[in-house]
């Protein structure tokens, strides 16, 4: 199968300091790969990287063989096909939850409202906030936003979805019903890349973990292979401080 993404040897500085050192790698379609690695390791860049909010020194990122574009309409298209969620829910506090996920299909996709609407009160069913369609972000648990955020991505069709540390400003009991969504996404065939140091999630959810340190992508492996038996002393070093505590 063609895939989806190929990152070739993908470079960037900021500055002196070299963040990511030829990234190489390839997501097919309904995959799900989880990056994982120390704080300061590149993987936000790496997500930035690729839809576009950051720039690259050198390389190539490729979307269903096309390079990311440089500016223009076709950067907004990109950025309608790769969705992002974030640690923090950057929702429109001044909008409902409905309004919120509606908003990007009526504007960018061209979508009537009768449909986005439709459209959205599906994905927050699917999400289990249905019930909350009509109040204010602010009004929401954490958990219950962060699965708002997620249906606001879905509702653009994305081909790829990127998360990047989404439970890591959750409170404890909030971050099982976010991984939950997303275990449900990926057996539902979301091709996904997922930041996360959530072990369960990796092993009930990835397809591959992505090992990174140092800006370089250091091990590549199954979970149940990286979790068993990393091969890199980094990896090994990083797995006994994540799972000592
Ligand atoms: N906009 C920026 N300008 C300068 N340095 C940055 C910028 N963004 C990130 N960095 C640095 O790049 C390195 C990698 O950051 P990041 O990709 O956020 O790592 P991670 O997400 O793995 O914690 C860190 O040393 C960070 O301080
Ligand atoms: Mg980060």
């Amino acid at each position: 199968m063609e895939p989806l993404l190929v990152l070739d040897a993908v470079d960037k500085h900021f500055g002196e300091l070299h963040v990511l050192k030829s990234i190489s790698t390839t997501v097919a379609p309904g995959e799900v790969v989880v990056v994982i690695g120390p704080s300061g390791s590149g993987k936000s860049t790496l997500c930035r990287a690729i839809n576009r909010l950051e720039t690259i020194d050198a390389g190539r990122i490729l979307i269903d063989g096309v390079p990311l574009p440089e500016e223009g309409r076709a950067l907004a298209k990109l950025r309608a096909d790769v969705g992002m969620v974030f640690q923090s829910f950057n929702l429109f506090a001044h909008k409902t939850v409905l309004e919120n996920v509606t908003l990007g299909p009526i504007r960018v996709r061209g979508k009537s409202a009768a449909e986005a609407k439709k459209r959205g009160m599906e994905l927050l069913d699917r999400v289990g906030v249905a019930n909350q369609a009509d109040k204010m972000p602010a009004q929401l648990s954490g958990g219950q936003q962060q699965r708002v955020a997620i249906a606001r991505s879905l509702a653009m069709e994305p081909k790829l979805m990127l998360f990047d540390e989404p439970t890591s400003a959750l409170d404890p009991e909030m971050i099982n019903e976010v991984l939950d969504v997303m275990v449900g996404l990926a057996k539902d065939g979301v091709t996904m890349i997922v930041v996360t140091h959530e072990m369960g999630f990796a092993r009930k959810a990835a397809d591959r973990v992505l090992f990174m340190a140092d800006g370089a992508l250091v091990e590549e492996a199954t979970p149940e292979n990286f979790f068993t038996k990393p091969s890199s002393d980094r990896a090994k070093d990083f797995l006994s401080k994540i799972l000592t505590h």
